[in-house]
């Protein structure tokens, strides 16, 4: 199968609230190739969840307006009608979101909920799709899986219901997969076994995942490129290698340098100093401005994204001048 991509564009989500506008994803834009695996990396709150939420029609039309596109191939997922963003769910895109216990419905039974995706997408028979439903159930290491088909949600434990999710998620073979933080809930044994899973997907049956993460270890293992989010703006985009190992925002590098490292056990959280504005401010400039050290007149300025080469784009004046260096930790403000 050739397989799609994901072109999003000038994506914008913004709350409307009592106290008013929250802009929660500003002008985003980036691809998710196909048969890629894209980490959207950023520290809480940078507009992650908002972004995967407007791609599969999932915010709320009354308190929320949604702007740009994003198209995958030839369909256009954003401003669809509630029925034709319904059919797409099921068919062409998939989530697997932040919180299990919003996924799964908690009358149902972790067997009903994933076979019944499966009669419906492939047409099978109750006995074949059940069938199926334990081989998935399996898949994503639910131990037990014939004996878990027939339990309601509440009792499993966290990790378990959160692989019971991505079984059904997964069940009805989504070509455009949004996985929200799949794993954090999850020991490092099942983690590797569900990035391993969803890598085979995308290589091998051709699916394109969105990785929401801000584990930069996970990205790293397993995704081809990265998209930096901050305060709902995409500030970096480019193969995971060359981002990781030479970031040219100084907002990617100072998440990668507040890691969590295990080669010291008492090494501390390093956070990012400073405040993300807020979503219902409009500030103007570089928005990471002021908790940066290198930031001079100019980042006052609307700084745009920037192609620095093939797949590569950063959101910062000092990443196209000719002086040019890669940013470390020490970019940021105290
Ligand atoms: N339904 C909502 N109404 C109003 N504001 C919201 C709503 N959902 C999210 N927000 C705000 O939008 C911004 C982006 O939220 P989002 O959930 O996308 O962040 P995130 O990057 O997924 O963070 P995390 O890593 O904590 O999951 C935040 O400021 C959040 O408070
Ligand atoms: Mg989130």
């Amino acid at each position: 199968m050739a397989g799609e991509s994901l072109t999003v564009d000038h994506l914008s989500v913004v709350f409307q609230a009592r106290g008013g506008n929250h802009a929660a994803v500003r002008d985003a834009s980036f691809e998710v190739g196909s048969r890629r695996m894209v980490g959207l990396v950023g520290e809480s709150g940078s507009g992650k969840t908002a972004t995967g939420l407007a791609l599969l029609g999932l915010h709320d039309p009354s308190t929320t307006t949604i702007g740009g596109s994003a198209r995958f191939g030839e369909t256009e997922l954003l401003g669809l009608p509630p029925q034709a963003a319904n059919r797409l769910r099921g068919s062409i895109v998939g989530m697997i979101f932040q919180d299990p216990m919003t996924a799964l419905n908690p009358l149902l039974t972790i067997g009903t909920q994933v076979s019944e995706t499966i009669r419906i997408h492939e047409g099978l028979d109750r006995r074949n799709a059940r069938e199926r439903a334990i081989e998935i159930l399996a898949r994503v290491g639910l131990p037990d899986p014939a004996g878990r088909y027939r339990r309601y949600p509440h009792e499993l434990s966290g990790g378990l219901r959160q692989r019971a999710m991505i079984a059904a998620a997964i069940a009805c073979r989504p070509r455009l997969l949004v996985a929200d933080e799949p794993t954090t809930a999850l020991d490092l044994t099942i983690q590797a076994q569900i990035l391993t899973l969803l890598r085979t997907l995308c290589v091998d049956e051709g699916m394109s995942v969105l990785l929401i993460t801000h584990d930069l270890g996970v990205v790293g293992a397993v995704c081809d490129d990265v998209v930096s989010m901050y305060a709902g703006e995409v500030v970096e985009i480019g193969p995971t290698k060359e981002v990781l190992d030479r970031p040219r925002h100084p907002y990617t590098a100072r998440l990668m340098a507040s890691r969590p490292r295990i080669d010291g056990w008492d090494e501390r959280l390093d956070v990012i100093p400073g405040r993300v504005p807020s979503a219902s401010s409009s500030p103007t400039g570089c928005l990471f401005r002021p908790r940066c050290r290198q930031a001079r007149e100019v980042c006052e300025e609307t700084q745009e994204l920037v192609t620095l080469s093939a797949g590569r784009r950063v959101r910062c004046i000092r990443a196209v001048e000719p002086d040019q260096v890669s940013f470390g930790a020490a970019a940021v403000a105290p």
